[in-house]
């Protein structure tokens, strides 16, 4: 981070800390806000159910929605609220959660901190637990929480994807990410944009529908959504955003493949290659060649999660530069051989096609040699068909062999 972003989130917190005190003195927060600033339909006014909640939580309240009515935490589940504020989210979650779960309220102002634990003292609850952080170093490991939400947060951070990042890689798999944000509407004159955001607070800009689309694929999300609530100001809307995490066998995660993996990916690669069944190439190709080939935002690694091996992968080519071939892709799908038997294709299969479905990928189609039934039978389960056997149709170490043309329709994209 450059220290001009340094003093602009020390800048943002100091304001926080001020606001947190004017709660604290027993006033609202909206009512001190400066003349002209939009606040309506901000705070307490998002949500369906605050009765029996700490005034001093109310009174603090600056979310644009209700992420945890949207995320609906079970009993026994672990949620992080980044940016908890005075601890509203923190409150309504632990509710729902109950001892058996557990609430992480996290924040870099001191003051909303000491506000959000006076709070929760208050509502009496004992399974919350407040974290003095930066929402773009969460200080939690890996696959930590069930559900993320955040509240109107995201905005202010200087680094946005490392947000997303940082919220993929604390959910465990098949966890749940909600955020509250208020988003732009694509291709707003820049200062008309520029006055709105100033209207509503969001000092660092707001994102639109599609940048957060495209943070959360390349955070690793596999399917994710935005949903405008309701218009806020010259061409802002309060928007609720979903994603989640591939799921994954037990001890195992799936994440996106990086160039850092490139040597554990390519000898994954190899090892199929030498099985003599997997394609018809017989040696791997370097790094240069493969990354050029396939679709960034489609590729997956499976690493196991104690030492973070790499112990499968995914990934997926264009069939064809024509326009109308845009949604049908190619994937390849290779297993550690010391690691078969453990979900781990399937899992990086599903991963695949719901993140080729989020971005509107419609068809995915392979190529399988008639010998290899694990692959068969594992496409299979994923919804593959078979479309036919293509006969002799290349010449592999020296011998002609058929392939069976596989591929899945998506039953939710172009209906
Ligand atoms: C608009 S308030 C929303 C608070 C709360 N979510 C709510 O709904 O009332 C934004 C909160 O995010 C915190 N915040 C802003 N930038 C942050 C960052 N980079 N890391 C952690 N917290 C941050 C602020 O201190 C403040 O408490």
């Amino acid at each position: 981070m450059t220290e001009s972003e340094a003093m602009t989130r020390a800048d943002i917190v100091a304001r926080f800390d001020r606001m947190a005190r004017v709660a604290q003195e027993g006033r609202r927060i909206l009512d001190s806000r400066p003349d002209g600033a939009v606040d309506e339909g901000f705070g307490t006014s998002g949500y369906r159910d605050t009765s029996g909640l700490p005034d001093g939580a109310l009174r603090a309240s600056l979310g644009c929605g209700d992420p945890v009515g949207v995320a609906e935490p079970r009993p026994g589940e672990t949620v992080l609220d980044l940016g908890c504020g005075g601890g509203l989210d923190v409150l309504l979650a632990a509710r729902r959660v109950g001892p058996a779960g557990k609430v992480y309220g996290l924040d870099a102002s001191a003051e909303m901190l000491e506000l959000a634990k006076a709070n929760a003292a208050e509502a009496g609850v004992g399974n919350v637990e407040f974290l003095h952080a930066a929402i773009e170093d969460v200080p939690l490991p890996d696959a930590a929480v069930d559900v993320i939400v955040s509240n109107y947060v995201i905005n202010l951070s200087a680094d946005k994807p490392r947000v997303l990042d940082e919220a993929f890689r604390v959910l465990r798999p098949g966890g749940r990410l909600v955020i509250a944000d208020v988003i732009a509407e694509d291709g707003l004159d820049p200062d008309r944009r520029a006055e709105a955001e100033r209207l509503v607070g969001c000092a660092l800009g707001t994102l639109t529908e599609a940048d957060y689309r495209d943070l959360l694929a390349r955070a690793g999300f596999s399917t994710y959504t935005v949903t405008r609530q309701r218009a806020v100001v010259g061409g802002l809307h309060a928007a609720i955003t979903q994603a989640h995490r591939p799921d994954a066998p037990p001890g195992i995660l799936i994440r996106p493949m990086r160039a850092a993996d490139a040597e554990q990916v390519l000898a994954i690669y190899q090892a199929g290659l030498d099985g003599g069944n997997a394609s018809f190439e017989t040696t791997a190709p370097a790094w240069d060649a493969f990354d050029a080939g396939k679709l960034p935002l489609h590729r997956y690694v499976a690493v196991d999660a104690a030492s973070g091996q790499v112990v499968g992968w995914i990934a997926v080519s264009p069939v064809s530069g024509r326009c109308v071939y845009a949604g049908v892709v190619e994937n390849s799908v290779y297993v550690h051989p010391d690691h078969g038997g453990r979900g781990i294709g399937l899992a990086l299969l599903n991963a695949l096609i719901e993140s080729t479905e989020s971005a509107g990928i419609w068809t995915i189609q392979s190529g399988v040699f008639p010998e290899n039934t694990a692959s068969l039978r594992l496409h299979e389960k994923a919804g593959f068909r078979v479309v036919g056997v293509r006969h002799r149709l290349g010449r592999h170490h020296g011998r002609w062999r058929d392939v069976v043309l596989i591929e899945r329709r998506s039953p939710v994209v172009g209906r």
